[in-house]
């Protein structure tokens, strides 16, 4: 059921539709985004959301910024988009696929800076269509690589949302589970529910119900006792950026995953695209991590479920060594063991 998680509207003039991902799974809703303040809003408040995903989203964004830039010559065009990327940029911090979506459409203006401002807007808009159309090879890629790693009978647990909603279609983490199912394997998944904002109860359980998948939620803290039952055989994870060393960000809880998948001795997968690698960061000591608002844990079921006044510390992600890692699946190969020498040669300099 490829659900198009994010669509771009008719002409340069056009607006973004896109499934209101704070909705689900009770409603499946259409937004419309006209401007760039409500593309802003969007990423900001996760109605769209997971890395791939967002970076489309900033990527349409721009198309929505430059609606109102008048400018009549390149140049002055190019100084006033750099204020359109500036205010997108600040839409949320972890996932690298923001800027690099940001990063991608910049330079396409450089690369037009010749032609007619109608004529960049154009290009502009190509280059953002382009980009989710891409994003729709890459997870099908990423699915082909991993589920070469998945056996007949496995059970798999996943944490987060890395489906068909984080990406333009079919996901990260999900795709191997949906190529899995394609070639015929039986495969038994569990899905943490990914407290607090739910993403596995409310969209991972969703997507794989739709697809037929065998999935059992559980609540994050039931993790160990699943593993410690040998039910599962290995895990599966998105990511929001991928550190050059391999260390990953992800959403808040991989890591103590990780640290119980090492502790009972089954592999620790993260797929993601080339997109979420950040070369220009050494380690994950240096991916900034979102802290979202106190609300999210003390009243994220619709309704107060802490004292006035407690502190909450709320970071949304958190960071996997790489040494907890078994691979990385990339739509270009997989990565074993990943290290900074492993990830070079399989990506060589061709992140852009
Ligand atoms: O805060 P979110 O819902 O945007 O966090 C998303 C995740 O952490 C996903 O696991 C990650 O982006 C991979 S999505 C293919």
């Amino acid at each position: 059921m490829p659900l198009p998680t994010i669509e771009w509207e008719g002409d340069v003039e056009g607006r973004i539709r896109l499934v209101d991902q704070t909705l689900l799974p009770t409603e499946l809703k259409f937004v419309y985004c006209e401007d760039i303040k409500s593309i802003w809003h969007a990423i900001k408040t996760l109605m769209v959301r997971g890395a791939p995903a967002i970076g489309i989203a900033a990527a349409m964004g721009v198309v929505l910024g430059i609606k109102d830039i008048r400018a009549k010559d390149a140049d002055t065009f190019l100084k006033e988009l750099k204020q359109v990327t500036s205010y997108l940029s600040t839409a949320r911090p972890t996932a690298v696929n923001l800027f690099w979506g940001i990063a991608r459409m910049e330079r396409v203006a450089r690369e037009n800076k010749n032609k007619s401002v109608r004529e960049i807007k154009d290009a502009l808009l190509h280059e953002a269509i382009r980009i989710q159309n891409e994003d729709k090879v890459i997870c099908r890629q990423i699915g082909e690589n991993g589920a070469k790693l998945i056996k007949d009978g496995n059970g798999i647990l996943t944490h987060c949302n890395a489906g068909g909603l984080a990406t333009a279609d079919y996901g990260t983490a999900l795709a191997v589970l949906f190529k899995a199912k394609e070639q015929g394997k039986h495969i038994k998944v569990y899905a943490d529910e990914t407290r607090p904002l739910l993403q596995g109860a409310r969209l991972t359980a969703w997507e794989l119900v739709h697809a037929g998948i065998d999935v059992t939620l559980i609540c994050d803290s039931m993790a160990a006792h699943v593993m410690k039952q040998g039910k599962v055989q290995c895990v599966i994870v998105g990511a929001d950026r991928i550190a050059a060393n391999g260390d990953t960000a992800n959403k808040i809880g991989t890591y103590g995953v990780s640290i119980l998948a090492k502790e009972h001795g089954i592999p620790f997968y993260v797929a993601a695209p080339v997109s979420t690698f950040d070369l220009s960061i050494k380690s994950g000591n240096d991916i900034p991590i979102e802290e979202r608002s106190p609300e999210e844990i003390t009243n994220g079921f619709g309704r107060k479920t802490a004292p006035e006044g407690v502190k909450v510390f709320n970071p949304a992600f958190d960071v996997t060594p790489a040494k907890n890692i078994t691979a990385i699946i990339t739509e270009k190969g997989v990565i074993t063991k990943p290290s900074a020498e492993n990830i070079q040669r399989l990506l060589g300099t061709t992140i852009s």
